[in-house]
């Protein structure tokens, strides 16, 4: 009760809206917030986050994690290779959506995949996140150079086509994406659980975000996503989530059973 008040509390005010994301994964974020912070109770979090927006920028980082990284589950640019590339080669124009995608790792790694593929200049890509801080991070396509040692292990087990580090510009202690993989991307900041479809859209991906909502919350979201494609268009959730228990499940076929990748439906 005093967790669904705090988070009342937060989209009133900030318009941020959590009420539909899983309890456990709330609960978690908001204890450990209280004990980080040593603060003695809920109540006492729903005034600060009232009164400190500070505290309150905190609490919303808290609830939303953006752990990512570049060709994270390499089974899944496999499968997007073996699998989606063959459908993605019968258009002439594609529009990919991209939603939360954090600091944009996985946005790059997909216009590298699509670059090796001979896609990428007929592809527009829209990158959103409700959390335009990771949004800057992600446009801005620097990250630590000690990453790179696993993002390149994970690019070859992907099913690489070329050499890792040709798409990076090492400087110092960072590496800048090359500025080739950035042109045909739109960075935008759109909220799953309040804003509206993307229309006419060929491919979504959404992996690692659906994990935090409830049931009815994916499955609004996944009405979301039904709306936005193309028939025959292609819907990306990986393997963490999946379209099991979803009113849409019948709206699409499946492309692949373990990455979770669908097609929806002629109709
Ligand atoms: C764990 S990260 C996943 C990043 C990336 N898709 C991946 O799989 O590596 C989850 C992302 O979802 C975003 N997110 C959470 N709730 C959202 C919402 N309601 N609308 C848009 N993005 C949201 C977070 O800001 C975060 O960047």
């Amino acid at each position: 009760m005093e967790i669904e008040l705090l988070l009342e509390a937060v989209f009133r005010k900030y318009g941020y809206d959590f009420r539909e994301y899983s309890k456990a994964h709330v609960k978690r974020r908001v204890l450990s917030r209280l004990r980080l912070s040593r603060i003695e109770s809920v109540s006492m979090m729903q005034h600060l986050v009232l009164h400190d927006a500070d505290f309150a920028a905190l609490l919303l980082k808290d609830l939303s994690i953006n752990v990512t990284e570049m060709f994270r589950d390499p089974n899944f640019y496999k499968a997007i290779r073996e699998t989606v590339v063959p459908i993605l080669k019968t258009w002439s124009y594609i529009k990919l959506w991209h939603a939360g995608c954090s600091t944009g790792e996985e946005v790059y790694s997909m216009a590298i995949l699509l670059k090796e593929e001979g896609l990428y200049d007929r592809t527009q890509i829209y990158a959103t996140d409700f959390n335009h801080h990771v949004l800057k991070h992600a446009k801005e396509g620097i990250y630590p150079a000690e990453l790179m040692k696993k993002y390149a292990k994970n690019y070859q087990d992907s099913g690489a086509k070329g050499s890792f580090s040709d798409y990076y510009h090492a400087q110092y202690d960072s590496a800048i994406m090359d500025a080739s993989l950035k042109k045909n991307i739109v960075w935008a900041n759109h909220n799953l659980v309040t804003d509206s479809d993307f229309a006419e859209t060929q491919m979504v991906v959404c992996r690692n975000v659906l994990i935090y909502f409830n049931k009815e919350l994916q499955n609004k979201v996944h009405g979301l996503f039904h709306n936005s494609l193309v028939n025959g268009g292609i819907l990306c959730l990986g393997n963490k989530e999946s379209l099991q228990f979803s009113e849409y499940q019948s709206h699409f076929d499946v492309l692949d059973k373990k990455q979770k990748i669908y097609k929806k439906k002629y109709r």
